[in-house]
Protein backbone atom coordinates (compact mmCIF):
# COMPACT_ATOMS: atom_id res chain seq x y z
CA UNK A 1 0.00 0.00 0.00
CA UNK A 2 2.45 2.84 0.70
CA UNK A 3 2.03 5.68 3.11
CA UNK A 4 3.54 8.72 3.87
CA UNK A 5 2.24 8.71 7.38
CA UNK A 6 4.20 7.22 9.80
CA UNK A 7 2.34 5.09 12.53
CA UNK A 8 2.86 4.78 16.02
CA UNK A 9 1.53 1.89 18.50
CA UNK A 10 1.83 2.53 22.11
CA UNK A 11 1.63 -0.64 23.86
CA UNK A 12 2.08 -3.35 21.76
CA UNK A 13 -0.06 -5.64 23.22
CA UNK A 14 -3.22 -7.28 21.90
CA UNK A 15 -4.87 -4.14 20.39
CA UNK A 16 -1.68 -2.57 19.44
CA UNK A 17 0.26 -5.43 17.75
CA UNK A 18 -3.25 -6.58 15.94
CA UNK A 19 -4.24 -3.00 14.74
CA UNK A 20 -0.46 -1.98 14.08
CA UNK A 21 0.42 -5.10 12.35
CA UNK A 22 -2.76 -5.18 9.83
CA UNK A 23 -1.41 -2.00 8.83
CA UNK A 24 1.86 -2.83 8.60
CA UNK A 25 1.11 -6.03 6.84
CA UNK A 26 -0.92 -3.94 4.01
CA UNK A 27 2.76 -1.70 3.63
CA UNK A 28 1.90 0.70 6.17
CA UNK A 29 5.08 2.56 8.40
CA UNK A 30 4.49 0.87 11.47
CA UNK A 31 6.80 1.19 14.74
CA UNK A 32 5.61 -0.01 17.95
CA UNK A 33 6.13 0.08 21.71
CA UNK A 34 6.83 -1.88 24.12
CA UNK A 35 7.70 -4.12 27.28
CA UNK A 36 11.24 -6.01 26.68
CA UNK A 37 9.33 -9.47 26.24
CA UNK A 38 7.23 -8.11 23.45
CA UNK A 39 10.08 -6.93 21.82
CA UNK A 40 12.00 -10.07 21.91
CA UNK A 41 8.75 -12.41 21.16
CA UNK A 42 8.07 -10.00 18.17
CA UNK A 43 11.97 -10.24 16.95
CA UNK A 44 11.57 -13.72 17.13
CA UNK A 45 8.67 -14.39 15.39
CA UNK A 46 6.97 -11.04 13.86
CA UNK A 47 3.35 -11.35 13.39
CA UNK A 48 1.00 -13.87 12.69
CA UNK A 49 -2.72 -12.36 11.99
CA UNK A 50 -6.15 -14.08 11.38
CA UNK A 51 -9.36 -13.02 11.95
CA UNK A 52 -13.24 -15.02 11.81
CA UNK A 53 -13.58 -14.06 8.60
CA UNK A 54 -11.23 -16.23 7.24
CA UNK A 55 -8.54 -13.68 6.23
CA UNK A 56 -5.43 -15.85 7.48
CA UNK A 57 -1.80 -15.62 6.44
CA UNK A 58 -1.74 -11.93 7.29
CA UNK A 59 2.19 -11.51 8.33
CA UNK A 60 4.60 -9.15 9.53
CA UNK A 61 8.75 -10.82 9.09
CA UNK A 62 10.23 -10.51 12.24
CA UNK A 63 12.86 -8.65 9.69
CA UNK A 64 10.34 -5.80 8.68
CA UNK A 65 8.89 -5.12 11.99
CA UNK A 66 10.09 -2.00 14.50
CA UNK A 67 9.79 -2.58 18.15
CA UNK A 68 11.13 -0.08 20.54
CA UNK A 69 10.75 0.06 24.89
CA UNK A 70 11.04 4.06 24.79
CA UNK A 71 8.22 6.26 23.55
CA UNK A 72 11.43 8.14 22.50
CA UNK A 73 10.90 5.62 19.62
CA UNK A 74 8.16 7.54 18.25
CA UNK A 75 9.36 10.89 18.14
CA UNK A 76 8.66 11.58 14.42
CA UNK A 77 5.05 9.50 13.89
CA UNK A 78 2.73 11.64 12.40
CA UNK A 79 0.27 9.80 14.52
CA UNK A 80 0.55 7.05 17.57
CA UNK A 81 -1.88 4.81 18.35
CA UNK A 82 -2.51 4.60 22.50
CA UNK A 83 -3.12 0.69 23.64
CA UNK A 84 -2.73 0.68 27.09
CA UNK A 85 -4.64 -0.86 29.64
CA UNK A 86 -6.24 2.32 31.47
CA UNK A 87 -4.96 1.96 34.51
CA UNK A 88 -1.32 3.01 32.78
CA UNK A 89 -2.74 5.88 30.15
CA UNK A 90 -2.19 8.65 32.77
CA UNK A 91 2.10 7.62 32.45
CA UNK A 92 1.90 7.07 29.13
CA UNK A 93 0.24 10.40 28.07
CA UNK A 94 3.11 11.90 30.25
CA UNK A 95 5.73 10.11 28.20
CA UNK A 96 4.48 10.89 25.30
CA UNK A 97 4.44 14.49 25.58
CA UNK A 98 7.91 14.68 26.28
CA UNK A 99 8.86 13.49 22.86
CA UNK A 100 6.18 13.97 20.13
CA UNK A 101 5.90 17.20 18.18
CA UNK A 102 3.14 19.27 18.52
CA UNK A 103 0.09 18.93 16.83
CA UNK A 104 0.79 14.92 16.22
CA UNK A 105 -2.43 12.74 16.50
CA UNK A 106 -2.96 10.72 19.53
CA UNK A 107 -5.75 8.12 19.10
CA UNK A 108 -6.95 6.62 22.07
CA UNK A 109 -8.04 2.53 20.94
CA UNK A 110 -8.83 1.76 24.69
CA UNK A 111 -12.07 0.42 26.14
CA UNK A 112 -13.57 2.65 29.08
CA UNK A 113 -14.93 6.19 28.40
CA UNK A 114 -11.75 8.91 30.01
CA UNK A 115 -8.82 7.72 28.20
CA UNK A 116 -9.06 10.27 25.89
CA UNK A 117 -9.83 13.20 28.45
CA UNK A 118 -6.80 11.71 30.40
CA UNK A 119 -4.48 11.69 27.56
CA UNK A 120 -5.70 15.24 26.77
CA UNK A 121 -4.11 16.59 30.24
CA UNK A 122 -0.27 16.15 28.75
CA UNK A 123 -1.02 16.33 25.16
CA UNK A 124 -2.37 19.94 25.33
CA UNK A 125 -0.04 20.37 22.25
CA UNK A 126 -1.64 17.70 20.70
CA UNK A 127 -4.40 16.33 18.86
CA UNK A 128 -6.52 13.82 21.14
CA UNK A 129 -8.99 11.26 19.30
CA UNK A 130 -11.30 8.79 21.03
CA UNK A 131 -11.64 6.13 19.34
CA UNK A 132 -13.37 2.44 19.70
CA UNK A 133 -12.31 -0.94 18.77
CA UNK A 134 -15.37 -2.98 18.38
CA UNK A 135 -13.79 -6.08 18.23
CA UNK A 136 -11.97 -8.63 20.41
CA UNK A 137 -8.41 -9.94 19.75
CA UNK A 138 -6.95 -13.01 21.18
CA UNK A 139 -3.31 -13.78 21.91
CA UNK A 140 -1.55 -16.80 21.55
CA UNK A 141 1.64 -16.04 22.18
CA UNK A 142 4.63 -15.82 19.92
CA UNK A 143 3.06 -12.92 17.80
CA UNK A 144 -0.14 -15.24 16.64
CA UNK A 145 -3.11 -13.20 17.11
CA UNK A 146 -6.33 -13.97 16.36
CA UNK A 147 -9.18 -10.88 15.75
CA UNK A 148 -12.34 -12.90 17.58
CA UNK A 149 -15.08 -11.24 16.61
CA UNK A 150 -16.91 -8.49 14.24
CA UNK A 151 -17.24 -4.93 14.88
CA UNK A 152 -15.89 -1.45 14.10
CA UNK A 153 -12.86 0.44 14.74
CA UNK A 154 -14.49 4.23 15.05
CA UNK A 155 -12.96 7.30 15.35
CA UNK A 156 -13.87 10.49 16.63
CA UNK A 157 -13.69 13.12 14.02
CA UNK A 158 -12.58 15.95 15.55
CA UNK A 159 -12.21 18.31 13.08
CA UNK A 160 -10.85 18.00 9.63
CA UNK A 161 -7.27 17.13 9.30
CA UNK A 162 -6.17 14.94 6.38
CA UNK A 163 -4.11 13.22 8.17
CA UNK A 164 -6.59 11.94 9.68
CA UNK A 165 -8.46 10.96 6.76
CA UNK A 166 -5.30 9.18 5.68
CA UNK A 167 -5.20 7.16 8.81
CA UNK A 168 -8.78 5.94 8.14
CA UNK A 169 -7.79 4.97 4.22
CA UNK A 170 -4.82 2.80 5.77
CA UNK A 171 -7.18 1.39 8.40
CA UNK A 172 -10.08 0.70 5.71
CA UNK A 173 -6.76 -1.07 3.46
CA UNK A 174 -6.54 -3.19 6.02
CA UNK A 175 -9.90 -4.37 6.79
CA UNK A 176 -10.26 -2.50 9.50
CA UNK A 177 -14.05 -1.55 8.90
CA UNK A 178 -13.24 1.73 9.94
CA UNK A 179 -15.74 4.95 10.71
CA UNK A 180 -15.17 8.42 11.68
CA UNK A 181 -18.03 9.96 13.95
CA UNK A 182 -18.73 13.99 15.19
CA UNK A 183 -19.89 13.13 18.66
CA UNK A 184 -18.17 9.38 20.03
CA UNK A 185 -19.15 10.00 23.16
CA UNK A 186 -22.44 7.56 23.19
CA UNK A 187 -20.56 4.99 21.25
CA UNK A 188 -18.01 5.09 23.91
CA UNK A 189 -21.17 4.41 26.37
CA UNK A 190 -22.34 1.34 23.94
CA UNK A 191 -19.08 -0.12 23.93
CA UNK A 192 -18.80 0.30 27.65
CA UNK A 193 -22.59 -1.52 28.30
CA UNK A 194 -21.21 -4.09 25.93
CA UNK A 195 -17.82 -4.69 27.86
CA UNK A 196 -19.96 -5.47 31.36
CA UNK A 197 -19.65 -8.91 29.93
CA UNK A 198 -15.79 -9.32 29.82
CA UNK A 199 -16.39 -9.45 34.08
CA UNK A 200 -18.31 -12.38 33.96
CA UNK A 201 -16.27 -13.51 31.04
CA UNK A 202 -13.62 -13.73 33.84
CA UNK A 203 -15.29 -14.90 36.78
CA UNK A 204 -16.89 -17.51 35.16
CA UNK A 205 -13.86 -18.64 32.95
CA UNK A 206 -16.09 -19.14 29.90
CA UNK A 207 -15.72 -17.96 26.46
CA UNK A 208 -17.54 -15.85 25.43
CA UNK A 209 -19.76 -17.99 22.81
CA UNK A 210 -20.33 -19.90 25.73
CA UNK A 211 -21.19 -17.37 28.18
CA UNK A 212 -24.10 -16.65 25.46
CA UNK A 213 -25.06 -19.69 25.31
CA UNK A 214 -25.62 -20.91 29.11
CA UNK A 215 -28.83 -19.60 30.03
CA UNK A 216 -27.81 -18.44 33.48
CA UNK A 217 -25.31 -16.79 32.40
CA UNK A 218 -27.24 -14.52 29.83
CA UNK A 219 -30.02 -14.12 32.80
CA UNK A 220 -26.54 -12.43 34.80
CA UNK A 221 -26.05 -10.40 31.79
CA UNK A 222 -29.32 -9.07 31.47
CA UNK A 223 -29.45 -7.95 34.61
CA UNK A 224 -26.13 -6.29 34.98
CA UNK A 225 -26.81 -4.42 31.41
CA UNK A 226 -30.27 -3.34 32.12
CA UNK A 227 -29.25 -2.28 35.38
CA UNK A 228 -26.15 -0.17 33.94
CA UNK A 229 -29.04 1.43 31.16
CA UNK A 230 -31.21 2.35 33.90
CA UNK A 231 -28.76 4.04 35.81
CA UNK A 232 -26.83 6.04 32.42
CA UNK A 233 -30.73 7.03 31.63
CA UNK A 234 -31.20 8.63 35.41
CA UNK A 235 -27.57 10.27 34.84
CA UNK A 236 -28.68 11.18 31.17
CA UNK A 237 -26.00 9.79 29.38
CA UNK A 238 -27.00 8.52 25.81
CA UNK A 239 -25.87 5.64 24.38
CA UNK A 240 -25.96 4.62 20.57
CA UNK A 241 -25.84 1.64 18.47
CA UNK A 242 -22.49 -0.04 17.54
CA UNK A 243 -24.15 -3.20 15.77
CA UNK A 244 -27.91 -3.32 14.21
CA UNK A 245 -29.49 -3.08 17.55
CA UNK A 246 -29.43 -0.06 19.28
CA UNK A 247 -27.83 -0.37 22.87
CA UNK A 248 -30.74 0.13 25.04
CA UNK A 249 -32.51 -3.30 23.09
CA UNK A 250 -29.19 -5.90 24.72
CA UNK A 251 -31.22 -6.51 27.61
CA UNK A 252 -34.37 -7.54 25.60
CA UNK A 253 -31.96 -9.50 23.32
CA UNK A 254 -30.67 -11.53 26.32
CA UNK A 255 -33.82 -12.74 27.89
CA UNK A 256 -35.31 -13.91 24.13
CA UNK A 257 -35.70 -18.00 24.37
CA UNK A 258 -32.38 -19.41 23.24
CA UNK A 259 -33.23 -20.16 19.35
CA UNK A 260 -34.65 -16.42 18.81
CA UNK A 261 -31.61 -15.46 20.55
CA UNK A 262 -28.98 -17.22 18.61
CA UNK A 263 -30.35 -15.64 15.31
CA UNK A 264 -30.51 -12.26 16.83
CA UNK A 265 -27.83 -11.96 18.41
CA UNK A 266 -25.56 -14.02 15.26
CA UNK A 267 -27.12 -10.36 13.49
CA UNK A 268 -25.71 -8.10 15.97
CA UNK A 269 -22.10 -9.43 16.71
CA UNK A 270 -20.00 -12.43 14.59
CA UNK A 271 -18.44 -14.44 17.41
CA UNK A 272 -15.47 -16.72 16.94
CA UNK A 273 -15.33 -19.73 19.68
CA UNK A 274 -11.85 -18.38 20.52
CA UNK A 275 -13.27 -15.41 21.97
CA UNK A 276 -12.15 -14.00 25.49
CA UNK A 277 -12.23 -10.62 27.11
CA UNK A 278 -8.59 -9.08 27.97
CA UNK A 279 -10.05 -8.90 31.32
CA UNK A 280 -10.27 -12.82 31.47
CA UNK A 281 -6.63 -13.22 30.13
CA UNK A 282 -5.95 -10.42 32.89
CA UNK A 283 -7.39 -12.54 35.73
CA UNK A 284 -5.86 -15.80 34.32
CA UNK A 285 -2.30 -14.38 34.51
CA UNK A 286 -3.03 -13.00 37.72
CA UNK A 287 -2.96 -8.92 36.19
CA UNK A 288 -4.81 -6.05 37.69
CA UNK A 289 -8.14 -5.66 35.72
CA UNK A 290 -9.92 -2.73 34.50
CA UNK A 291 -12.88 -3.33 36.13
CA UNK A 292 -12.85 -0.14 38.26
CA UNK A 293 -13.09 1.70 34.37
CA UNK A 294 -15.57 -0.33 32.76
CA UNK A 295 -18.39 -2.00 35.52
CA UNK A 296 -16.73 1.18 38.30
CA UNK A 297 -17.79 3.69 35.92
CA UNK A 298 -21.54 2.45 36.38
CA UNK A 299 -21.09 2.60 39.60
CA UNK A 300 -19.72 6.14 39.81
CA UNK A 301 -22.42 7.56 37.47
CA UNK A 302 -24.57 5.66 39.87
CA UNK A 303 -23.65 7.70 42.68
CA UNK A 304 -23.14 10.81 40.76
CA UNK A 305 -27.09 11.33 39.84
CA UNK A 306 -27.98 9.55 43.57
CA UNK A 307 -28.46 6.14 42.45
CA UNK A 308 -27.42 2.90 43.04
CA UNK A 309 -26.14 -0.08 40.86
CA UNK A 310 -25.92 -2.82 43.39
CA UNK A 311 -24.96 -5.69 41.02
CA UNK A 312 -22.23 -3.60 38.99
CA UNK A 313 -21.08 -2.69 42.71
CA UNK A 314 -20.75 -6.33 43.05
CA UNK A 315 -18.87 -7.43 40.27
CA UNK A 316 -15.90 -5.11 40.62
CA UNK A 317 -15.92 -5.93 44.52
CA UNK A 318 -15.33 -9.72 43.05
CA UNK A 319 -13.05 -8.91 40.47
CA UNK A 320 -10.73 -7.30 42.72
CA UNK A 321 -11.09 -10.34 44.97
CA UNK A 322 -10.08 -12.43 42.49
CA UNK A 323 -7.32 -10.27 41.62
CA UNK A 324 -6.28 -10.24 45.35
CA UNK A 325 -6.62 -14.16 45.58
CA UNK A 326 -3.66 -14.27 42.45
CA UNK A 327 -5.32 -17.98 41.44
CA UNK A 328 -6.58 -17.00 37.65
CA UNK A 329 -10.55 -17.07 37.71
CA UNK A 330 -12.76 -18.77 40.46
CA UNK A 331 -14.71 -20.46 37.80
CA UNK A 332 -17.98 -19.22 39.21
CA UNK A 333 -21.15 -21.55 37.79
CA UNK A 334 -24.21 -19.48 37.01
CA UNK A 335 -25.67 -20.39 39.98
CA UNK A 336 -22.63 -19.20 42.20
CA UNK A 337 -22.00 -16.17 40.25
CA UNK A 338 -25.77 -15.14 40.67
CA UNK A 339 -25.79 -15.98 44.90
CA UNK A 340 -22.54 -13.98 44.97
CA UNK A 341 -24.15 -11.21 42.77
CA UNK A 342 -27.00 -11.03 44.99
CA UNK A 343 -25.41 -11.40 48.48
N1 LIG B 1 -8.02 -7.25 23.81
C1 LIG B 1 -9.15 -6.93 23.24
O1 LIG B 1 -9.84 -7.75 22.63
C2 LIG B 1 -9.65 -5.49 23.29
C3 LIG B 1 -10.70 -5.12 22.44
C4 LIG B 1 -11.11 -3.81 22.42
C5 LIG B 1 -10.50 -2.87 23.25
N2 LIG B 1 -9.51 -3.28 24.07
C6 LIG B 1 -8.90 -2.26 24.93
O2 LIG B 1 -7.63 -1.92 24.38
C7 LIG B 1 -6.73 -1.53 25.44
C8 LIG B 1 -5.51 -2.43 25.38
O3 LIG B 1 -5.94 -3.76 25.63
P1 LIG B 1 -5.02 -5.02 25.27
O4 LIG B 1 -5.87 -6.21 25.51
O5 LIG B 1 -4.38 -4.82 23.95
O6 LIG B 1 -3.94 -4.88 26.44
P2 LIG B 1 -2.51 -5.61 26.56
O7 LIG B 1 -2.51 -6.85 25.74
O8 LIG B 1 -2.20 -5.68 28.01
O9 LIG B 1 -1.52 -4.60 25.84
C9 LIG B 1 -0.98 -3.43 26.40
C10 LIG B 1 0.54 -3.59 26.37
O10 LIG B 1 1.14 -2.32 26.58
C11 LIG B 1 2.25 -2.51 27.47
N3 LIG B 1 2.58 -1.25 28.12
C12 LIG B 1 1.92 -0.61 29.10
N4 LIG B 1 2.56 0.53 29.42
C13 LIG B 1 3.66 0.61 28.64
C14 LIG B 1 4.72 1.55 28.51
N5 LIG B 1 4.78 2.64 29.28
N6 LIG B 1 5.69 1.30 27.62
C15 LIG B 1 5.65 0.18 26.84
N7 LIG B 1 4.66 -0.74 26.90
C16 LIG B 1 3.67 -0.53 27.80
C17 LIG B 1 1.71 -3.56 28.44
O11 LIG B 1 2.74 -4.15 29.20
P3 LIG B 1 2.43 -4.60 30.74
O12 LIG B 1 1.35 -5.64 30.67
O13 LIG B 1 3.75 -5.12 31.23
O14 LIG B 1 1.99 -3.36 31.46
C18 LIG B 1 1.05 -4.53 27.47
O15 LIG B 1 1.99 -5.41 26.90
C19 LIG B 1 -7.55 -1.68 26.73
O16 LIG B 1 -8.13 -0.47 27.10
C20 LIG B 1 -8.62 -2.69 26.35
O17 LIG B 1 -9.78 -2.60 27.15
C21 LIG B 1 -9.05 -4.56 24.11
Amino acid sequence: MGSALRIGVMGAGAIGCYVGGCLAAEGADVVFVGRERTKKELEASGLVLSDLHGNTGRVVSKDRIGVFTKASALADCDVVLCCVKSAQTAEVGAELAEVLAPGTIVASLQNGVRNADVLRESLGKHIVLGGIVGFNVVSKGAGTLRRATSGPLVLERAFDDPRIDALVALLAAARLDPSLVADIRPLQYSKLVMNLNNAAGALSDRPTVELLSVEGYRRILRAVMAEALAVLRAAKIPTGRLGPLPTRMLPFLLGLPAPLFRVLASAQIKIDPSARSSMWEDISKNRPTEVDYLNGEIVRAAAECGARAPLNERIVELVHEAERAQRGSPALSPEALWSALNE
